[in-house]
């Protein structure tokens, strides 16, 4: 049952956190595929790695003998729970370890370890039973019900925190809220999102690019998966048995970090952020080039404002093609796409100049708005004219071959 010659621990996986197929995993451990791999990440957890390798094989042996592998990923904790995880091997011939030395973090943990997973659907839960180990008879059927993804859910009927502090419930609801301003269509499609126990199928996360931070596995797996069908189970998160939560502020910061970082990469709000990002930038390189032109080569003012603005449009086209419609252009690799992409960015960029200028002229002479609020307004709308126009135009028309 143990793919790895007994008391050998797993491969830690390194690079690019995508998680491959099961035949590619199969292909290298050269062993049958499991239905299920439920990942223990786990620091400083020796005293209660025994009790839920225990628990969990008591359980799963009753629905999924034989078709199921628990894999802790350690963190080299001091306590060497690696160590008493792997003791237990023996025991538990369906149990594997992972211990990595040069990475530290819960999000990574748990991919590292569903990287080497053999399982069609892929589970976590923590290692302090917290989680109770129960529930995932209840997960588990959800999955069978057909969803692709099953969340232990402290928000729903019969769910609860058994002894957090009321300074730990208000962070908890308090970093939901954000998420669920920051991404709504995210955050918002579980009513536990802050949750680290849930069950996905394999399938929801195969080759998709996952940039994971902090403890917020769960988010990451919404935002960047492929998740059409989500069943909740209620639970009351327990009382630690031994030890203690490795929540600091550093998991909250990588939160808010993690939830900027979705926000500017999902979606056409999350493109229009990064364009609007973009082209911030550009003012800069327009201001400072105009500068140099003006005051160290003498140049004119109209030959400095013109070149100044090439230079900037020269600029926003460069990191919008890398970054902003990177998912697009990496498709449209050839110098001439490359090229035509820039001059029809140019044209659009120039067109948006003049509806600048008519836009200024217009809200200043005929409605008679403060000048500045009229360049500002001409902004904003030329920013959207000229995104608009160009991921219709210059970002989408070459032939993209897919
Ligand atoms: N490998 C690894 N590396 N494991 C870690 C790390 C790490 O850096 N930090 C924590 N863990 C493991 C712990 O050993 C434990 O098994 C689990 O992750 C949860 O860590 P706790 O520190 O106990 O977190 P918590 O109890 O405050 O919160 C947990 O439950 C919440 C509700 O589901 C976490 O899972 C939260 O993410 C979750 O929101
Ligand atoms: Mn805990």
């Amino acid at each position: 049952m143990n793919v790895n010659p007994p008391n050998s621990l797993l491969p830690v996986p390194s690079g690019s956190f995508v998680v491959p197929d099961v035949t590619t995993v199969l292909a290298t451990t050269k062993e049958g595929h499991l239905q299920f791999s439920l990942i223990i990440p786990t620091y400083k957890e020796a005293k209660n790695i025994p009790q839920i390798v225990e628990q969990l094989s008591r359980l799963l042996d009753s629905q999924l003998a034989g078709d199921y592998e628990l894999i802790v990923v350690d963190d080299n904790s001091p306590d060497e729970t690696w160590k008493v995880a792997m003791e237990l091997t023996a025991d538990y011939p369906q149990l594997q370890v992972m211990r990595r030395i040069d990475e530290r973090g819960l999000s990574t943990a748990v991919i590292r370890g569903w990287q080497v997973a053999r399982g069609e659907v892929l589970g976590v839960i923590d290692a302090d039973l917290q989680h109770p180990p129960e529930l995932l008879l209840q997960l588990w059927s959800e999955i069978q019900r057909g969803a692709d993804l099953a969340v232990a859910s402290r928000h729903v009927e019969g769910g609860g925190v058994s002894d957090w502090s009321i300074i730990r419930r208000f962070l908890s609801r308090g970093a939901q809220t954000i998420g669920l301003i920051l991404l709504p269509g995210v955050i918002g499609r579980v009513s536990d999102p802050m949750s680290g126990y849930f069950m996905v199928r394999r399938q929801c996360l195969v080759g998709r690019p996952l940039s994971p931070l902090g403890y917020k596995i769960l988010i990451e797996v919404l935002g960047r998966g492929k998740v059409p069908w989500i069943g909740e189970v209620g639970y009351v998160f327990q009382e630690r048995q031994a030890g203690e939560s490795k929540v600091t502020w550093k998991q909250y910061v990588e939160y808010l970090q993690h939830l900027l970082r979705l926000r500017l990469s999902l979606g056409p709000i999350g493109r229009f952020i990064r364009f609007g990002v973009v082209g911030f930038s550009g003012v800069f390189v327009d201001m400072g080039i105009f500068y140099l032109l003006r005051e160290q080569a003498g140049l004119g003012l109209t030959r400095s404002a013109i070149l100044s603005a090439e230079v900037a449009i020269l600029n926003n086209f460069l990191w919008n093609d890398l970054w902003t419609f990177g998912d697009i252009s990496r498709h449209q690799r050839g110098w001439r796409q490359r090229l035509e992409r820039f001059l029809k960015f140019n044209l659009v960029c120039l067109a948006g100049l003049i509806l600048n200028v008519l836009l200024v002229n217009l809200l200043f002479n005929v409605f008679g708005i403060n000048e500045y609020v009229s360049k500002l307004i001409a902004i904003a709308a030329v920013t959207v004219w000229n995104f608009w126009i160009n991921l219709k135009l210059s970002w989408r028309v070459t032939d993209v071959r897919r």
